[in-house]
């Protein structure tokens, strides 16, 4: 079989390989790959060595935003041949830490953990991949290959959940959300916002293509300034990455906000910042939160494929801007500002 293959912080030698076909262990599942969905963090991976290679591989098969379809299901797993399968990322680190015991790798305490396509394991860029049925999440044949959509929107759900459990510290009835650039993960942000029944602002820098079509799709509305917003909204879903912005959107945030940041800058830059007057005045004074959420588990997964199955098909559809051959796979680099969701057609 084929497989989309990195030698993480080598982009140079980023391949397409012949790989020997998986062979399942005794319970796992044997997938056909259908696609996989681009991310930043595979750019990070390829050309910044973020993350490890697998222990004794001197490459790793990249990409951890999958779908493909159960060519050898076993019988105890609770899939059948034919189902379309999505991966998870994350596996728990080997001791287990107590976070990870609990199921809740995404918390995990000792950072022992291993994602597969990232850190230690290969990833699903592959035309076979195998799978551990307890790390296999099922997805509708309505939602089908539109399944690669699950990992990032698992993302979001954890996001969202993280909104829910700080929300109930003391009386929070939301009705505003900003969501910071409308990439996959901030469009699929607004979509579980829309669905919450919340008014939706996101903010972008470009003003025309996809983007501001897909917001208002939504029903939300698009800016391309802060200072456009003209309200002050309750919950914040920042995929940025960009300290600065964040600090500036916490000067519109409403008292009692609560922002959760979902995105990495991948540059550390130096910024002139006025903390203490920011502490004191957006945080302390506002009651405000700023809450980190990364990764996702199996419960974030299943909220995903459910805000998925509700959201309409056409409008998933259409942010999967392009779709590559595998043989053209490094393409994703390539990715320009119209851009939404690349992926990459594992069987063409
Ligand atoms: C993935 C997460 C992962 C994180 C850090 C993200 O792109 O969605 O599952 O934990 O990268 O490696």
């Amino acid at each position: 079989m084929k497989a989309a293959t990195v030698v993480p912080g080598k982009p140079e030698l980023s391949a397409v390989t012949e790989l020997p076909d998986p062979v399942p262990q005794p319970g796992e599942l044997l997938v056909r790959g259908l696609l996989v969905g681009f991310c930043r963090i595979d750019r990070d991976v390829t050309e910044h060595a973020h993350g490890a290679l697998p222990p004794g591989q001197d490459r790793m098969v990249l990409f951890h935003e999958s779908v493909g379809q159960a060519v050898h299901a076993p019988a105890i797993s609770g899939f059948q041949d034919g189902d379309y399968v999505v991966g998870v990322v994350r596996r728990p680190d080997p001791e287990p830490c107590e976070a990870c015991a609990a199921g809740q790798w995404d918390f995990c305490l000792n950072g022992e953990y291993t994602e597969r396509g990232i850190r230690g394991l290969d990833g699903f860029g592959a035309q076979l991949w195998t799978v551990e049925p307890q790390f296999a999440i099922k997805v509708s044949p309505g939602l089908g290959a539109l399944g690669v959509l699950t990992e990032p929107a698992s993302v979001v759900a954890k996001a969202w959940e993280q909104v829910d459990m700080i929300g109930r510290r003391a009386y929070f009835a939301p009705h505003r959300a900003l969501v910071t650039r409308a990439g996959p993960i901030g469009l699929l942000a607004a979509l579980l916002g829309v669905q919450r029944g919340l008014e939706v602002h996101v903010l972008d820098q470009v003003a025309e293509g996809p983007r501001p079509d897909l917001v208002r799709a939504l029903g939300a509305t698009y800016h391309t300034s802060l200072d456009d917003l003209r309200c002050e909204p309750d919950v914040v879903i920042e995929t940025t990455g960009s300290g600065r912005l964040v600090f500036e959107v916490l000067q519109h945030t409403a008292r009692n906000a609560i922002t959760v940041l979902t995105g990495l800058a991948g540059h550390h830059r130096t910024m002139p910042f006025p903390a203490e007057a920011a502490i004191d005045n957006e945080l302390m004074l506002d009651n405000d939160v700023v809450v980190s959420s990364v990764n996702a588990n199996l419960r974030h997964y299943k909220q995903a494929v459910q805000a998925l199955a509700a959201a309409d098909r056409n409008w998933l559809e259409s942010l999967i801007s392009r779709r590559i051959p595998l043989r053209n796979w490094t393409d994703v680099f390539d990715t320009g500002p119209d851009e939404v969701k690349v992926v990459v057609d594992l069987q063409a």
